[in-house]
Formats: structure tokens, C-alpha cells, sequence
């Protein structure tokens, strides 16, 4: 067994958190992480769309409030994990074009909390990220739980310090989804903010194993978060088409390319290929032209149709990734092969 800060805060037998990934539903990947013993994550990122939140659609239209529906998934997660007592959390990201539902979520948050022992017991953390912490410090606080939020540079990493986070998730280059425009990648980036920061720090972006596990708890970290290799396992609430992509990609298999609020980590296919050359010839220069693409490639990739020109996030570690296991094998297979890669460790030392 692995123990480290992130295990002791959360109450969680893996160091691993499954990473926010809307806007596509994350309801079953986090109950089956909460099941297995790491930190699951609901995603909220368009949470008015019936694929985003399917627990709290049973008819077909449901004209619900976001605070409505975070509390229905979030009752729904609670009871799906009350036997294993799973640990879970919400990603709520900042950005601007997120703004109107953002009161809400931290509400529904902040109440389900308040209304029920056993959620507050076992809803432990709120995730921001994709834009400034800083206004949103009271809210955050008000819910009651844990914070923490994704930074992709130190700057950001001391400013989510700054406004009170209990921890930085420090998110490199490679990974899928919403990536920096300066390519700065974990590698270098962990172990920066690590040093320049004083509250702990979890790294994200190319986790996908023992090993990527050992090395950042080499380099200061205290657990992973990971995305792209959550999405390619038995329970993920993503495609069969997006999975079997993950697992056909090799290490070139990714590119950044326009996205709503700056750049993101594609697998390459054609609608990818044509984002990334928007991007280089100026992201607002092509941004009109990105985000109809992005928007069109979103509502095809839910749909499962047309690999070319679906949208589908991913990270540079798709490369490393090729088998579908379930939440509980993969867990466990990081968590054994850390422990194994540690002991043998010592080997090198005289
Ligand atoms: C399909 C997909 C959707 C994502 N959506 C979000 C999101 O809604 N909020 C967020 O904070 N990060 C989002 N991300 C980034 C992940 O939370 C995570 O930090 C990233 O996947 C880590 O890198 P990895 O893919 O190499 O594991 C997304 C990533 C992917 C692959």
C-alpha cells in the first residue's frame, strides 16, 4: 500500500485522481473509481446537456436548473458508491465561458453537503480549473470541502496558493483536454511548482502506470491525476470508438489545435489536424473557424459518428496506453507496480 498526503487528506487508498473530462459524463468512471479506491471526479462542464448528467435525465426532457441536476448526480454517485464508502468530487472549471452556472454548482455543492452526512463525508473535494481562482475563494470555502485547482505554470500554481487552494494540480503540456499556450511540460513543470509552492502538489498530464506514478512521487508529487487513460477502460462513459482510438495511437498520436478558451490536446484525425493549423496561423485568427468545428465535433463524438471530424480530447500518453481494463484492474495494477518499482529501487543504492 502507497501512502502519501493525497491518501491521509481525502481518506483514499490510491494516490490516484480520475481526471474531470466534460463535456462528457464522468458519472460512471467516478463511481467506479470511488468503488475501487481512488478519488472519482463528476465533470460539470455543460452539465445542461442530457449526455453530460444522464442520472438526472430518466424522461426525455428535463428542464432542470444546473444546481438541480448537480444535486441529482451527486445523490445518484453517493448511493452508487455508499457500500465501498468511495470517495468523489466535482471539477468545477472557472472559465468565463462557464460563468452562469458556476453559483449553482458551487450551491448544489455547498447543500448536498449540508443536507447529508454521508455526502459529507464522502464529497471531499472541489476541483477548479481553466481560469483565475481568486473570486471564487468564498464560494469554494462556503461548500466545505477540500480545494483544489489545476494550474499549467507556476504563476498559476502560487496564485491558486495565493487565493487559498489546499492543493495544486500541475497539469503539463501533454495531456488531453485544455493544455497552455507555452509548452511547458510535466517533466519540468512538476517539480517547478513543487519547489515554489508551499501547499502539496499532484501532477497531471502522461500518468498512465507504476512507473509514471513512482516518477512523480519522485519529483515532489504526492498522487497523480489522470484523463486519457481513465477514458480507455471497461466502465468509462466514453465511446467504444474514442477508446479503441486511445489504444491505436502511438506517441505522435496527439496534437494541440484551437478549443474554446485557448488551446487543446487532440488525438490526430481530420478535424484535429485542420484545428491545429488554425492554431498556428494565430489562435484568434482562427478561433471562429476552431469553435465551429470544436462545437460540430462535440455533438459527433457523443453521437459516436464520424471519426474524422469528432472532437476527441486526448494526451501524448495514448502512445503508452494499449488495453481496456476495468477501473479496478488499472487501479490496482498502478498501485502494485509503485509499490513493486519502489522496493526495487533500493537495488541502486550502495
Ligand atoms: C476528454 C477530456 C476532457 C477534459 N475535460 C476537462 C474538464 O472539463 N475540466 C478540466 O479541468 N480538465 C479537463 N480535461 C483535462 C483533464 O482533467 C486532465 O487534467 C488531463 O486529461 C490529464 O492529462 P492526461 O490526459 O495525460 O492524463 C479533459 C481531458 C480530456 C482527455
Amino acid at each position: 500500500m502507497i501512502k502519501t498526503k493525497l491518501t491521509e487528506m481525502l481518506g483514499i487508498r490510491y494516490p490516484i485522481i480520475q481526471a474531470g473530462m466534460g463535456p462528457w459524463s464522468t458519472e460512471k468512471l467516478c463511481v467506479a473509481t470511488a468503488n475501487a479506491g481512488a478519488l472519482g471526479i463528476i465533470s460539470t462542464v455543460g452539465i445542461g446537456y442530457k449526455w453530460v448528467a444522464p442520472s438526472a435525465y430518466q424522461e426525455e426532457l428535463a428542464n432542470k436548473s444546473p444546481y438541480q441536476i448537480l444535486r441529482e448526480v451527486l445523490e445518484s454517485t453517493r448511493q452508487k458508491t455508499a457500500d465501498s464508502k468511495g470517495i468523489f468530487g466535482v471539477n468545477i472549471p472557472l472559465a468565463e465561458e462557464f460563468r452562469e452556472p458556476l453559483e449553482e454548482l458551487f450551491r448544489a455543492t455547498r447543500d448536498a453537503r449540508r443536507e447529508d452526512q454521508d455526502m459529507a463525508e464522502r464529497l471531499r473535494v472541489i476541483i477548479t480549473s481553466a481560469g483565475n481562482p481568486t473570486p471564487w475563494t468564498d464560494q469554494v470555502k462556503d461548500a466545505g470541502t477540500l480545494w483544489f485547482h489545476v494550474a499549467p505554470s507556476v504563476y498559476h500554481a502560487q496564485k491558486a496558493e495565493k487565493a487559498g487552494a489546499d492543493a495544486v494540480i500541475a497539469s503539463g503540456r501533454e495531456g488531453g483536454g485544455h493544455v497552455a499556450f507555452e509548452p511547458v511540460h510535466t517533466m519540468v513543470l512538476l517539480p517547478q511548482v513543487v519547489r515554489s509552492v508551499g501547499v502539496p502538489v499532484i501532477g497531471a498530464g502522461g500518468f498512465c502506470d507504476g512507473a509514471s506514478l513512482v516518477a512523480a512521487l519522485a519529483l515532489g508529487a504526492i498522487g497523480i491525476q489522470m484523463g486519457t487513460r481513465f477514458i480507455a477502460t471497461q466502465e468509462s462513459d466514453f465511446t467504444q470508438m474514442w477508446k479503441e482510438k486511445v489504444i491505436d495511437s502511438d506517441e505522435k498520436g496527439t496534437v494541440p489545435g484551437i478549443s474554446i478558451f485557448g488551446p487543446a490536446r487532440y488525438l490526430k484525425n481530420q478535424v484535429s489536424l485542420r484545428l491545429a493549423e488554425l492554431l498556428r496561423k494565430g489562435f484568434q485568427e482562427g478561433y471562429q473557424e476552431g469553435v465551429e468545428l470544436e462545437t460540430k465535433g462535440i455533438i459527433l463524438s457523443m453521437e459516436g459518428k464520424d471519426p474524422d471530424w469528432s472532437i476527441f480530447f486526448g494526451g501524448e500518453v495514448a502512445g503508452r496506453i494499449d488495453n481496456l481494463p476495468t477501473v479496478k484492474e488499472l487501479v490496482e495494477s498502478i498501485g502494485d507496480e509503485a509499490e513493486k518499482l519502489l522496493k526495487q529501487m533500493g537495488d541502486y543504492v550502495s
